[in-house]
């Protein structure tokens, strides 16, 4: 495992998405993985700017994102449809065929489970995975005590996760409370992952797993059975290693 130490969070964010354009320089039909939430706006934003900048192509690029809230219309301001072309794709030459995010408002949700798992095998697999973590160490919407050995699935979401999600809505009465993600094992099929930490809030996690022990507790962990992970944490969110 790799780690990047940065000063702050656009430090993070400009690591991350160097890497990332350099990745799709050399392969312009890369397919990405990626997060939503607060952590990778930054690094969507470089992509944005360097994109207008500098004429990056995303015309062959494919993306499948982690997770989306279910009983969300794509529609919904708080869904993570919504979010994905509010804050990337939009702004953007990839195609809008070409990213996929579950589908949450789907009527049979196991099924749709199944579709998303079988499309990323078609799209022959994740190059670069992104990845932001939980305070409770959950990746998508993994939490605590799922198997590492998990496909794309249905979640129960933590009350942690809802609350600290709730910032989002108008009260936590609205944050859904299931929601489809991708598996451990799905997320650990990805050529490469990229895990961004940023913040006070995080240090704990972090801490945890830098040197924490690999349990099914804390589905970060999982990440150490992968042979491509680099981490790029800001100092904060570094505090205490
Ligand atoms: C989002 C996702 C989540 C977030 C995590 C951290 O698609 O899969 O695992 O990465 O909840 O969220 P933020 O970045 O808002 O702290």
């Amino acid at each position: 495992m790799k780690l990047i130490r940065t000063e702050n969070y656009e430090a993070m964010s400009l690591e991350a998405g160097k890497i990332i354009v350099d990745k799709i320089r050399s392969n312009p039909s890369l397919t990405l993985g990626l997060a939503t939430g607060s952590t990778p706006k930054g690094l969507y934003k470089y992509l944005i700017k360097e994109h207008q900048e500098n004429g990056t192509s995303y015309k062959q690029v494919k993306s499948v994102n982690l997770d989306e809230y279910s009983g969300l219309q794509a529609h919904d301001p708080n869904s993570y449809h919504y979010f994905m072309r509010q804050n990337l794709f939009n702004h953007l030459d990839i195609s809008e065929y070409e990213t996929h995010i579950p589908n949450g408002a789907a009527r049979d949700l196991e099924q749709e489970c199944i579709r998303y798992e079988q499309l990323i095998q078609e799209l022959g697999g994740v190059d670069l995975q992104i990845l932001g973590i939980g305070q409770n160490g959950h990746i998508g919407f993994n939490e605590p005590g799922t198997p590492f050995s998990s496909r794309t699935h249905i979640v129960t979401l933590a009350e942690n996760t809802r609350e600290a999600n709730s910032r989002f809505f108008n009260s936590l009465a609205e944050v859904p409370t299931h929601a489809i993600t991708m598996g451990i094992a799905s997320i650990l099929d990805s050529r490469e992952i990229l895990l961004l930490v940023s913040g006070e809030k995080k240090a704990e996690a972090l801490l945890k797993f830098m040197n924490g022990e690999i349990s099914e507790d804390f589905p970060a962990s999982a990440l150490k059975h992968h042979q491509n992970v680099t981490v790029i944490a800001d100092k904060d969110a570094l505090k205490y290693i």
